[in-house]
């Protein structure tokens, strides 16, 4: 495993960190609950020391299942969580007053069984409350030792640039991968330039960059990949699957899974220090930090490079 010194501070971290999604048990499909917790601990065992979660991830269930699984351990976790899309009404509206901030993190703490947090993130933008009263409440309880560093997720470039005129900010969770590039634009700039780290999630396209579709899969309504991720739409098929064979055959010149190669690629993307990948059994999560990192050659960057730019315009 890689480890990856973080912008402004000393501590490591895996290059990938573990997501904990899917493994809330709600919105993906199927859930094996034993399968969930081996996961978590075969990420562990295996030198993942970083695993981000949300109170979101079905209504706290992955929170403590992470709390469980970091018990006589925690010291040695580097643990992400979010803020911010309201559980407790079951609305999910997203709510970063100071109070409903203070609410979530209490809630978060005790499912979590620690008394910190290393990384806290605004889950969405809340146009309703005005960013510098989010920001200040975070940097309260900053200064409270309840969080250790303050990072946002799915803010766009401008509601970026209003943060930071508030208070630093250590972290963006952006979706990012071979299938999700439109960060790159306006505001992966931003986060490289006020040395922001860049710890993305999606990074294997739900499932999708393994190869593990041979056709293009459909999900129940309630599954999130029905509509969460605009690669799954049967009308980007075409494009998703170039991409996909060209990822396949990179991976089987290197010896390596094509998921190797789809996180090798975003590790190597300006600001990106680690990638957030989902694993829902201790099989996927062992595999998933299997070649990390693999180098790739000029060759192979310039052929991702171009059909990943035409998955939606093929
Ligand atoms: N901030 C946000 O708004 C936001 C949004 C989304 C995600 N996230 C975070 O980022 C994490 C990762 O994103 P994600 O889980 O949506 O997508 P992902 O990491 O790209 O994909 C994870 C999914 O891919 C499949 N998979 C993983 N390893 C595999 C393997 N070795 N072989 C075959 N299939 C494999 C599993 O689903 P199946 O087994 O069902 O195929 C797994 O749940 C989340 O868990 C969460 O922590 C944050």
């Amino acid at each position: 495993m890689e480890y990856v010194r973080l912008n402004n501070v000393e501590d490591e971290i895996s290059a990938v960190t573990l997501g904990t999604w899917a493994i809330g048990g709600s919105h993906w499909g199927q859930y094996d609950e034993a399968n969930a917790i081996l996961a978590i601990e075969a990420a562990l065992d295996n030198g993942i020391n970083a695993i981000d979660t949300a109170p979101v991830y079905g209504d706290g269930h992955a929170e403590e299942l992470v709390g469980k699984a970091i018990r006589g351990r925690r010291d040695k976790v580097f643990l992400a969580t979010k803020c911010g899309l309201n559980i407790y009404a079951r609305t999910y509206e997203r709510d970063l007053s100071p109070s409903y901030i203070e609410t979530d993190l209490n809630g978060s703490l005790k499912r979590l069984g620690t008394d910190y947090i290393d990384l806290y993130q605004c889950h969405w933008p809340d146009p309703k409350t005005p960013i510098e009263e989010t920001m200040a409440a975070l940097a309260r309880f900053r200064q409270q030792g309840k969080i250790r560093h303050i990072g946002v997720s799915n803010f766009s470039a401008s509601e970026l640039r209003e943060a930071l005129r508030t208070v630093p900010l250590f972290s963006l969770q952006p979706h990012y991968s071979l299938l999700e590039r439109s960060c790159e634009k306006d505001l992966l700039p931003v986060c490289v330039g006020n040395g922001m780290n860049v710890i993305p999630y999606g990074c294997l396209g739900a499932g999708m960059l393994t190869g593990k579709y041979k056709e293009c899969p459909k999900f129940t309504k309630g599954d999130a990949r029905s509509f969460f991720y605009r690669f799954f739409k049967p009308k980007y098929w075409l494009g998703v699957r170039r991409l996909i064979d060209a990822v396949e055959e990179i991976a089987m010149q290197r010896n390596v899974r094509p998921g190797a190669v789809a996180l090798s690629w975003l590790l190597a993307r300006p600001g990106v220090k680690s990638v957030i990948v989902g694993a829902r059994s201790a099989l996927q999560a062992t595999e998933n930090i299997a070649d990390i990192p693999t180098v790739l050659s000029e060759d192979d960057l310039q052929i991702l490079e171009e059909l990943s730019r035409k998955v939606y315009n093929s």
